[in-house]
């Protein structure tokens, strides 16, 4: 059963993969800011609202469900409407980017059908009411991307059709199976869905971490990329634009609040080992937006940073510091620490299968720890922070001084993340 409503009457380092990953070193960091000697890792249909205006014409009468059955669309059609006249899926619409995405698109003028769980955010904190005063100015449609079935059902009862899917969804708990569950089924469910009803593009947000794919919702991302790709390939009337941004800036704060009460800055390594160039949830969710009618997006991979030079821990911890007036104090911690780790939650997954998500965490975040999120030069096997493109305006600093006067609010942890804090 579907249920939409309209939210104009009345939208977090999450748990998603990558957010999730970088989380886990940074939560393993202040494990290490406690103590220099860490023990051991933390084991109706649609009811559409007066105000609200979709563009209610469809194509075609609907006949079959799977992409290579859809609608035929015409590739730039939807790009010559008004942006009123454009109707776009959101699904992730409550994540910490998705929320951002879907203010953007609103503010744009699109028609948004935000898709939600009717207990949404993180460990399902916000009910339908909560939902939908965070999505304003979208019509909500309460539904369940991980069903097929039970999407389609929900999409057909809009009774309108759909030009553009913009998908933010990713796994809240970064497990094996929920990666696999959303990262890539829940997201071609989101394309099969908008295909079926109209769709001709779709805009996906995934990650720059893809191109060195050793966890595995990468290997759920590329998979669904790769689809997507054929789908396009198959169909001139189908486009797409993946971004794969760099970090977000909640993944680099879990430091700040811990640096300012006297803690010393944790880095692996010398604190050179990685390097990234932040990028903001608005200005990424402006990036994404322009993906939806800019044609030189169309059918491409769109790696994206923030503004400014790439950054490594070293520096963001000096950058820190320097906004304290506080003389650096910093704690350097092998990297071998993390490794440790990792062998001994491969060693008990090993006697116990269902600690499988525990050792795909500890591998989560040693991948952060030593990845930098930079174009990999596949010539070279280095990253290169020149041929990373930036983009808008706000900058790791700015924010860091926020969270030095406001805290983290707006950044709160996901289900796992909040696990590691309560063993501190
Ligand atoms: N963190 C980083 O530094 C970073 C960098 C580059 C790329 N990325 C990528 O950015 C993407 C989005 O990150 P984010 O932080 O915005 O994610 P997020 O806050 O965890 O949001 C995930 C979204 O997916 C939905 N979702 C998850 N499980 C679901 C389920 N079982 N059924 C229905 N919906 C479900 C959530 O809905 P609910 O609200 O109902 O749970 C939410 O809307 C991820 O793919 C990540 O890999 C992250």
């Amino acid at each position: 059963m579907s249920l939409c409503f309209s939210s104009n009457l009345c939208t977090i380092n999450s748990a998603r993969h990558q957010s999730f990953s970088i989380r886990f070193s940074s939560q393993f960091i202040k494990l290490l800011q406690v103590s220099p000697f860490p023990h051991a890792l933390p084991s109706s249909s649609l009811n559409l609202s007066e105000p609200f205006k979709f563009s209610k014409k469809r194509i075609k009468p609907i006949a079959a469900s799977t992409p290579t059955q859809a609608i035929e669309t015409t590739p730039s059609a939807f790009r010559n409407k008004n942006p009123k006249d454009i109707n776009i899926l959101v699904v992730g619409s409550t994540g910490y980017i998705g929320k951002f995405v879907v203010t953007e698109l609103v503010k744009r003028g699109f028609n948004v059908i935000a898709i939600a769980r009717e207990k949404s955010g993180i460990r399902g904190k916000s009910d339908k009411e909560e939902t939908l005063a965070q999505l304003h100015g979208a019509k909500v449609c309460f539904s369940d991307v991980a069903h097929l079935d039970t999407l389609e059902t929900s999409v057909n009862d809009l009774g309108v059709s759909i030009d553009v899917v913009v998908s933010c969804l990713a796994s809240r708990g970064g497990g094996v199976k929920d990666s696999w569950k959303i990262d890539y089924e829940a997201t071609k469910n989101s394309l099969l869905a908008g295909r079926k009803y109209g769709a001709s593009h779709f805009v996906l947000l995934s990650a720059i971490c893809v191109q060195k794919p050793l966890l595995e919702f990468q290997r759920a991302k590329l998979k669904f990329e790769a689809e997507l790709m054929k789908e396009a390939e198959d169909d001139d009337g189908f486009t797409y634009s993946i971004v794969r941004p760099t970090a977000f800036f909640k993944s680099l704060g879990g430091q700040v609040e811990l640096v300012k009460h006297g803690k010393p800055y944790v880095m692996f390594g010398d604190g050179k080992l990685c390097a990234c160039k932040p990028i903001s949830e608005s200005d990424l969710a402006s990036f994404i937006a322009d993906c939806v009618l800019s044609e030189d997006k169309i059918n491409k991979v769109l790696p994206i940073g923030g503004p400014g030079k790439a950054l490594t821990p070293l520096e963001q911890g000096e950058m820190l510091f320097r906004l304290l007036g506080r003389e650096p104090k910093f704690l350097k911690v092998p990297i071998g620490i993390m490794d440790f780790a990792i062998g001994v939650l491969d060693f008990l997954v090993k006697i116990f299968p269902s600690m499988e998500d525990a050792a795909e965490f500890g591998k989560i975040g040693r991948y952060y720890a030593a990845e930098s999120m930079l174009i990999l030069d596949p010539e070279t096997g280095e990253y290169n922070a020149e041929k990373t493109p930036s983009y808008g305006n706000d900058t790791l600093e700015e924010f860091f001084a926020k969270v030095l006067r406001e805290g983290m609010a707006g950044q709160e942890l996901g289900i796992l993340e909040g696990l590691i804090w309560t063993t501190r």
